[in-house]
């Protein structure tokens, strides 16, 4: 295995400043908001706990998250409520899905409450959210009816490898492969799909795991996607030699099967997706498909319509930003909901975030001044993926 870089990490810097709102870009009820680079905000991803039981070394390493990590307080968490009213402004603006994260977000005691109160709102056409969790899995065959129940209606899994050996090499943690699969199978029984698996390539660790995982899955009608390793976070000891680009995953892919490119299913999507192609040569849907994720190699910031919750109510407009804006104070302050949503609408139209776009037109080795020096990005744990 190759040598791990751990820098020492250090809590985010201070808030950012809610802005006014600009002369240029004033948002008024009813009126689409779009951000300085013409991005709507569509989907709202919310980070409900920053622990998690695995330590997947690229993203907890275990030596940085250890016994000694001061993980956050329950008395800075957003409540259910605080979470509900901040996603009801969220909505006001546009936002059509949310995805629950974590660290991982089974770990947050009756997350069906929350669901529920969730699955109640409506986006601005009348219609469901889009309400949806990523999970690693291990809590998934116990919880999967519970939560299927309380109104979610899908989940993503996130898994490595079928081998036991690579998988456990991943999670650090021990955790064997046949529980997240048992998990993914009840997701299925308990109608949480259509099922996406994620699985973060990293060369030299689990690469081997590719052709398996897509065996495995094809004919499963489950969406198996593959996650270029990224330079997320400061701990994670990233380097490029450990990036397996998605073309090079996919031309492995189809020296074995017969693919056909998709068109996406919505704007803003991270995945390019492929379909399988039956004996026949014909597309056939009920056979999956395959997405491949390429922030380093081919980024997607040009229409990028996410915006980031995190769990004690920080608003971020990126994965890579190093800052994020207190709504907390803004929720807890019991000022109007007018207010709340405005403020956000402030935020949002002066956004003009681009981190994996700018990172692919520089020179790797400079890419820690532009996100404001290493030790200064935000984890993904504590960000939601
Ligand atoms: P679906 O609607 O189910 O397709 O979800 P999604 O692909 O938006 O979400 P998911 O959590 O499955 O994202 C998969 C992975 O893509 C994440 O774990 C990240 O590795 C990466 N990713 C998601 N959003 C972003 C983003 O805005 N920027 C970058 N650079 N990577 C992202
Ligand atoms: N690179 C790519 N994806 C990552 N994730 C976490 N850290 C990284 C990283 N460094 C994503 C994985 C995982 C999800 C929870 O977060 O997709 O499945
Ligand atoms: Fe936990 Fe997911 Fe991060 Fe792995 S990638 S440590 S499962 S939050
Ligand atoms: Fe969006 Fe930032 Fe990811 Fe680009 S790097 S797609 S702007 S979150």
């Amino acid at each position: 295995m190759s040598e791990r870089v751990i820098p020492i990490i250090t809590q985010p810097l201070a808030n950012l400043a809610i802005p006014q709102a600009s002369s240029s870009a004033t948002w008024h009820h009813g009126q689409p908001l779009t951000d300085m680079l013409n991005r709507p905000l569509h989907d709202l991803r919310i980070s409900v706990t920053d622990r998690c039981n695995f330590r997947c070394s690229y993203c907890m390493p275990k030596e940085v998250f250890d016994n000694n990590y001061q993980y956050l307080p329950q008395s800075s968490l957003l409540t259910f409520e605080e979470i509900t009213r901040a996603a009801t402004s969220f909505i006001a603006l546009g936002v059509e899905k949310i995805r629950l994260t974590g660290g991982e977000p089974l770990l947050r005691k009756n997350l069906e409450i929350l669901i529920s109160q969730l699955a109640g709102l409506q986006t601005l056409n009348g219609k469901p959210l889009d309400l949806t969790l990523t999970t690693n899995g291990s809590l998934l065959a116990r919880k999967a009816q519970t939560l299927k129940a309380a109104g979610l209606k899908r989940v993503t899994v996130s898994l490595d490898g079928l081998d036991d050996a690579v998988f456990k090499r991943m999670n650090d943690v021990d955790f064997p492969v046949s529980d997240v699969l048992e998990g993914i199978e009840a997701a299925r029984l308990a109608g949480l799909g259509p099922i996406k698996v994620n699985m973060v390539v990293k060369r030299g660790t689990n690469e081997q795991e590719i052709l398996p995982m897509a065996r495995y899955f094809r004919g499963q009608g489950v969406a198996l996607r593959f996650i270029e390793y990224m330079d997320v976070g400061a701990t994670n000891g990233w380097r490029m030699n450990e990036v397996m680009p998605s073309a090079e995953v996919l031309a492995l892919l189809q020296s074995e099967m017969s693919l056909i490119p998709l068109n996406p299913s919505q704007t803003g999507e991270t995945a390019e997706r492929w379909g399988y192609l039956n004996d026949q040569g014909e597309h056939d849907p009920s056979l999956g498909e395959l997405g491949f994720i390429s922030s380093v190699t081919k980024a997607f910031c040009s229409d990028c319509n996410r915006a980031r919750l995190t769990t004690e109510g920080q608003l971020y407009l990126c994965l890579f930003a190093t800052q994020g804006y207190d709504l907390k104070t803004l929720i807890r302050s019991h000022g109007s909901a007018e207010n709340l949503t405005q403020s956000i609408a402030n935020i949002w139209s002066q956004r003009s975030d681009r981190y994996s776009e700018l990172r692919s037109s520089l020179p790797h080795d400079t890419t820690r001044e532009l996100a404001g020096g290493t030790q200064r990005k935000v984890e993904m744990s504590y960000i939601g993926g």
